[in-house]
């Protein structure tokens, strides 16, 4: 059957990549999760003396961009791929409060979005690909055959990140916790460069309610029309 691509967009810790992992899993396609893109270009800012007291130094972050180089490399044991920065993986070390304090702001960046963006489409050109983040339906794949756009409560949203991030052994409340979420929303669906959006054509997908398999099972349906 003919491969598609399959964009998901959403507010943070609404599941995505979770759903996107079992999708690609099942029907056999590569799964990229975008945000890890943004968080290698944020740990590399804060590795690089780009970050100092709490502020960003743009300027010196879009003259690195070159030296950035961010690639995956599919993890057998873990089924999905994971995350290097030059050569070296970073996929713990990018899930850190610390880096999902300075995310966002990074990400307003368009010439951050610019590279990662090329790299994004070009992952994505023979098809058969899920790809997850904020402006995957609208900017990266504007013409993907199924775009998906989950939402969840604030509070079911926070709570998750918040389990997650006990379960990696990282030490913060549930307020810390709540507030990033809430504050890259707000940053991600107001910045002036591809701001997070639902696009006319994406279904909706609220899971506040839904268990995984639920989801991954409508979705299958939805792609079972389309191929
Ligand atoms: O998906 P995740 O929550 O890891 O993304 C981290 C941050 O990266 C988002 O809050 C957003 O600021 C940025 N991002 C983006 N565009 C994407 C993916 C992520 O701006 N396609």
């Amino acid at each position: 059957s003919r491969k598609i691509i399959i964009a998901i967009d959403g507010f943070s810790s609404t599941g995505k990549s979770t759903i996107a992992k079992k999708l690609a899993q099942i029907l056999n396609y590569i799964y990229v999760d975008t945000g890890a893109m943004y968080r290698a270009v944020t740990y590399y800012a804060l590795q690089n003396g780009l970050i100092v007291n709490k502020k960003l130094k743009e300027k010196a972050l879009i003259n690195k961009l070159d030296d950035i180089n961010i690639s995956f490399k599919y993890n057998d044991k873990l089924g999905y791929a994971e995350v290097y920065l030059n050569g070296k993986n970073i996929e713990s070390e990018i899930r850190t409060l610390e880096v999902s304090q300075f995310v966002s702001p990074v990400a307003t960046i368009s010439e951050v979005r610019r590279k990662l963006v090329q790299q994004q489409q070009l992952m994505g050109r023979d098809k058969g690909i899920v790809m997850d983040g904020r402006d995957i339906g609208t900017v990266v794949f504007p013409n993907a055959e199924l775009k998906l756009f989950m939402t969840a409560s604030a509070e079911t949203r926070a709570k998750r990140r918040y389990e997650e991030l006990l379960e990696r052994g990282q030490n913060l409340s549930y307020d810390e916790v709540l507030e990033n979420v809430t504050s890259r929303d707000k940053i991600d669906s107001t910045r002036e460069d591809s701001p997070l959006r639902k696009t006319e054509d994406a279904v909706v997908i609220d899971n506040s309610n839904l268990t995984i398999n639920e989801q991954v099972n409508s979705i299958l349906a939805m792609i079972d029309r389309l191929i």
